[in-house]
């Protein structure tokens, strides 16, 4: 059967399960998988660790000029996020990026920078990416669009229980509060606002496990990719 190339692009609140499904489906379908939350996280992070001043415009464009962003896949067929050669994966999902990442993914020029750097690599398609404005902003002629979300306390406990897997105890309470803040500036903000594109289908995953959201995509990606469907 002839199947066709297509991008499938995944929108939602934080932490309702994006990118563990994201993941899943582009190892399924053998399509290359783009965390675009980790490309802000690591730009966040290297504004945090060279003290860039955010309200300088020109500070902020030079700074960007000195990021460089990779995914390598490493021996266990798992994508890892480096900067500037440096492998940051871990660094990058730390509480402390949490914290920064929504008031920096904000600014108007880490936003420009980003967005060019996510459409090539999607330019050649058969991709996989989950973020906040992919199906409205990166590729709004992604041929498969979604939006995820899920009740804010499942949310909070997947991510507890994600961030415990890591070694790392947080408080329920202080998880909470980061998904919260993260919603409300990523939803306000005057730049591409997360918002569910018009022919986005909206996936609700509280009651849902992973097994059966990879599955309802795949089965959505399927019906896309056969030609002529
Ligand atoms: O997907 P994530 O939780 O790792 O994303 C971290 C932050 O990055 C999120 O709070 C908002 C920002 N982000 C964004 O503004 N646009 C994207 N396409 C992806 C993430």
């Amino acid at each position: 059967m002839n199947l066709r190339k297509i991008v499938i692009a995944i929108d939602g609140y934080s932490a309702c399960g994006k990118s563990s499904t994201a993941k899943l489906v582009a190892n399924i379908l053998g399509y290359r998988y783009i965390d675009t939350g980790a490309m802000y996280r690591a730009v966040t992070l290297y504004f945090m660790e060279h003290h860039v001043a955010i309200t300088n415009p020109k500070e902020v464009s030079r700074a960007l000029q000195q990021i460089n962003i990779a995914f390598v896949v490493n021996s266990k067929n798992v994508t890892e996020t480096f900067l500037n050669g440096l492998n940051v994966e871990k660094t990058i999902r730390s509480m402390r990026v949490s914290e920064r990442v929504s008031e920096i993914s904000a600014i108007k020029e880490v936003r420009m920078a980003m967005v060019e750097q996510q459409r090539k690599m999607g330019k050649e398609k058969a991709v996989v990416m989950d973020g906040r404005d992919i199906g409205t902003v990166v590729f709004p002629q992604a041929e498969l669009k979604l939006f995820m979300s899920a009740d804010l306390l499942v949310r909070a406990f997947r991510r507890q229980k994600e961030l415990l897997e890591k070694d790392r105890m947080i408080d329920l309470d202080d998880v909470i509060t980061n998904i919260v803040q993260r919603d409300e500036i990523d939803t306000t903000r005057a730049e591409s606002p997360l918002r569910k594109a018009d022919d986005a289908i909206l996936i609700d995953t509280t009651h849902v496990s992973l097994d059966e959201q990879v599955d309802e995509v795949v089965r959505l990606a399927l019906a896309k990719m056969i030609i002529n469907a």
